[in-house]
């Protein structure tokens, strides 16, 4: 091979490497690690990726070189060369490939070992979701349950996930894993979060009706914020303020995420609006306190005109206690009387 082909081929290559880098580069792809998980799944990622960008500079500058320099004259019917085999370069093309992914996969399995193992001082947080909602609960603070995911930055946190009735899958970007939530099953989820701030929780299997509505927000803290936060909420169960208990049965169920409603600063269009309670009831030909119970511990009684049936979730009678359904009750009928 001439000096000047080994130049001309190294010229494409670099040239050919530098555009698929700075595609890779250039082009936010992912978002910011938050998480010590996700930090390590971005190595693999990236790690991967230069593989990639390296094979990809190889091959584009052996094609585009053959095309330019091996090209057949239009009046050349010859046949190529009769080559059979090379056993040197099947080697090498054997070996090459064979050592690239071993190496990712030797680089994955140690990554997905430590993303497994958890940390000193667990925090247990169990998720539940449900058409259209996510409640995280604490079991080790009387099982007090949130609408928003509260967490310690630099502690390890274990969700255990429940489903009320489908399939959903929990996901944010930033803690770079998702979790399919399954009925009848408990996966979990470690995540070591590593960086404050506030993200999106994302349902990301198609779940019904209200799927893309089915949000909620993780807010990553610094531990002393977190205690704070913690010790507030779990007095508070101890002694519920009657006109905060119906707004806390409202947030932690969920509704907001249905249900339009002035009070919570809901507007969601899923469920009938809760702003017009009083009409709906006219309409229904009952006292409002009765048909706002009964429409949520029996949702399927009486379906207000241009909504759907089983949408709404059934389990709240049960689910609620009597205290809670009347806080709840009194919160929603207040505003039409
Ligand atoms: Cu739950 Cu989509």
């Amino acid at each position: 091979m001439r000096r000047g082909s080994i130049a001309s081929l190294i010229g494409i290559g670099v040239l050919a490497g530098g555009i698929a880098a700075a595609v890779a580069l250039a082009l936010p792809w992912l978002p910011t690690p938050a998480s010590r998980e996700a930090g390590r799944i971005d190595f693999i990622f990236w790690f991967t990726v230069t593989i990639c960008i390296v094979i990809f500079a190889l091959v584009a500058a052996v094609i585009l070189y053959s095309v330019t320099h091996f090209r057949a004259a239009p009046d050349d019917d010859s046949d190529g060369p009769p080559i059979h085999g090379h056993t040197g370069l099947e080697i090498v093309w054997t070996l090459i490939p064979t050592l690239l992914v071993t190496s990712i996969g030797i680089a994955s399995a140690i990554v997905l070992s430590k993303d497994d193992a958890l940390g000193k001082n667990v925090l247990h947080v169990n998720v539940t979701a449900q058409q259209f909602a996510w409640t995280f609960s604490y079991p080790d603070a009387k099982n007090l349950t949130s609408a928003t995911l509260m967490l310690p930055k630099g502690r390890s946190v274990l969700l255990t996930f429940t489903s009320k009735d489908v399939i959903h899958s929990f996901w944010v970007p930033e803690f770079g894993q998702k979790q399919d939530t399954v009925p009848g099953i408990h996966p979990t989820l470690h995540i070591t979060p590593d960086r404050l701030g506030t993200f999106d929780v994302i349902c990301t299997e198609l779940c019904g009706l209200g799927h893309s509505t089915m949000r909620s927000t993780a807010v990553v803290m610094t531990p002393a914020a977190f205690d704070t936060w913690l010790n507030g909420q779990t007095k508070a169960i101890g002694s519920p303020n009657a006109g905060q208990a119906g707004a806390a049965v409202f947030k932690n169920n969920g509704c907001g995420a249905c249900h339009t409603f002035a009070a919570a600063g809901a507007s969601a269009k899923v469920g009938p609006d809760l702003d017009k309670l009083k009409a709906y009831a006219q309409q229904a030909k009952q006292p409002l306190d009765a048909f706002v119970r009964d429409s949520i511990v029996k949702p399927n009684a009486y379906i207000q005109p241009g909504y759907p049936r089983n949408v709404m979730p059934q389990t709240f009678g049960q689910a609620l206690s009597k205290q809670q359904l009347d806080a709840l009750v009194q919160y929603l009928t207040q505003p039409s009387k």
